[in-house]
C-alpha cells in the first residue's frame, strides 16, 4: 500500500493556499493510501515566535485538519516533537547533506534575506522536512508547488544516503494538485497566498467569516482589461480568481473562464463557490474546538500509531551509518 506523509506549520492562521494546494488532497489520500500527517511545530521554531502562540497554535491546527476532513480513524495524525525520531534523523541527514545545498534553497534565501541574524535551523529546515518523509518510507508526499524544491532536496538526499550506506529509504515522489497548487495574494497576485508574509486583505484565512471572505474576493486586484481570459503570467489577479472558482466546484479554470465577460460576476460567484466550501468546515471547527480534550487524545493516539513506522525506519538508518546498537 502507498505510503503518504505531509506535514503543515503551525506558524500562523491556516488559509485558502493550504486548503486547495494541500488538506484537500490529504483528506481524498487518506481513504486510499496509508496516510500519516504531522503538524510541525518544530519547522515553527526557525523564524521569530512566541512560545505561548506556539502551543495554542499547534492544537488549533490540529483542530482544523479534523475539521477539514481528516479521519483518526483511518490516518494517523500526530505532532512532529512528539516523535523525537524526527530531530535524530535530521541530524543523521544533516551529516549527508551539504551547506551548498541549503544555502541555495530559494525558501532559506528569502526567508534570511535583509535579516540581521538568522536561526541556523532556518538554514537546516529543509533536512528536517527530508527526515519527517523518509522516516515514514513515504512514497507520496502532498503539497503546494512551493515545496517541490524541498521535496527535491529531500529525494536527493535519500538516493546519496542510500548510494553511500546500502539501501534504507524509499525515494518520495511530490503530489502536486493541477488546480490550486499555487494560490496567490488577492492584492498582491504575484505572491503566494502565506501566513507570515501575505497582506491581511489578501489573505483568505479558514476562520474568515463569509461576509469578510466575501469582501475579501469583491476587493481582489485584477488588471485593467475589461474582458476574462485565464493567464497566470500576464494576468495573475484574474487567473488567481479563476482557480480559485475551480478549485472550489471541480471545474478547470480555463474552461471557466469563457463563462465570464465581466469581473463583477466572476467574483461573485468565486466568494460564493468559497463560502459554501468553508461552511461545513468552519461549523465541524466550531464544535471540535469546544472540546480540545479530545483532539489532544487523537494526537496522542496518533503519535503512538507513528512510533511504530519511525522506530523501524530509525534503526534501519542507524545501522546503515555505522552507529552501534545500544546494549
Ligand atoms: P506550510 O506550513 O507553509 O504549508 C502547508 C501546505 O500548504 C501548502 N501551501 C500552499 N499551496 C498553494 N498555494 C499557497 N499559497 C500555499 N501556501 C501553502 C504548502 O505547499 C504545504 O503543502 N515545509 C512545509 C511543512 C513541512 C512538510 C514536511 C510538508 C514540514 N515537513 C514534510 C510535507 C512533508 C511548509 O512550510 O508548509
Amino acid at each position: 500500500m502507498t505510503r503518504v506523509l505531509s506535514g503543515v506549520q503551525p506558524s500562523g492562521d491556516l488559509h485558502l493556499g493550504n486548503y486547495f494546494g494541500a488538506f484537500r488532497n490529504w483528506v481524498s489520500d487518506q481513504h486510499q493510501h496509508d496516510s500519516y500527517y504531522c503538524v510541525v511545530d518544530l519547522h515553527a521554531l526557525t523564524l521569530d515566535h512566541d512560545p505561548a502562540a506556539l502551543r495554542k497554535r499547534t492544537l488549533d491546527v490540529a483542530t482544523w485538519l479534523l475539521a477539514i476532513g481528516l479521519d483518526p480513524e483511518v490516518c494517523t495524525l500526530f505532532v512532529q516533537s512528539h516523535r523525537p525520531e524526527h530531530t535524530e534523523l535530521s541530524w543523521l541527514l544533516e551529516c549527508t547533506a551539504t551547506f551548498g545545498e541549503l544555502r541555495r534553497m530559494t525558501q532559506f534565501k528569502d526567508k534570511s534575506d535583509g535579516q540581521e541574524t538568522v536561526r541556523a535551523g532556518l538554514l537546516t529546515y529543509p533536512v528536517l522536512m527530508a527526515a519527517d518523509i523518509l522516516l515514514y518510507d513515504a512514497d507520496r508526499v502532498p503539497v503546494g508547488d512551493d515545496q517541490r524544491q524541498h521535496l527535491e532536496l529531500a529525494r536527493n538526499l535519500a538516493q546519496r544516503w542510500n548510494t553511500r550506506y546500502g539501501e534504507t529509504f524509499v525515494v518520495p515522489e511530490a503530489a502536486i494538485p493541477t488546480v490550486g497548487a499555487r494560490v496567490m495574494d488577492l492584492q498582491e497576485p504575484t505572491r503566494k497566498m502565506s501566513k507570515s508574509t501575505g497582506t491581511d486583505a489578501g489573505v483568505v484565512y479558514l476562520n474568515d467569516e463569509p461576509a469578510v471572505i466575501a469582501r475579501k474576493i469583491k476587493r481582489a486586484v485584477t488588471d485593467t482589461a475589461t474582458d476574462v481570459t485565464y493567464d497566470p503570467a500576464a494576468r495573475p489577479g484574474v487567473a488567481n480568481l479563476l482557480s480559485l472558482l475551480g478549485a472550489s466546484t471541480g471545474a478547470d479554470p480555463r474552461r471557466l473562464a469563457e463563462d465570464y465577460s465581466q469581473y463583477g460576476p466572476l467574483k461573485a460567484d468565486t466568494a460564493a463557490a468559497v463560502i459554501s466550501a468553508m461552511a461545513p468546515v468552519q461549523e465541524r471547527y466550531r464544535t471540535l474546538a469546544a472540546d480540545p480534550g479530545s483532539v489532544e487524545k487523537i494526537l496522542a493516539q496518533g503519535a503512538s500509531r507513528a512510533r511504530e513506522a519511525a522506530a523501524a525506519t530509525l534503526l534501519r538508518a542507524r545501522r546503515a551509518v555505522g552507529l552501534l546498537d545500544p546494549a
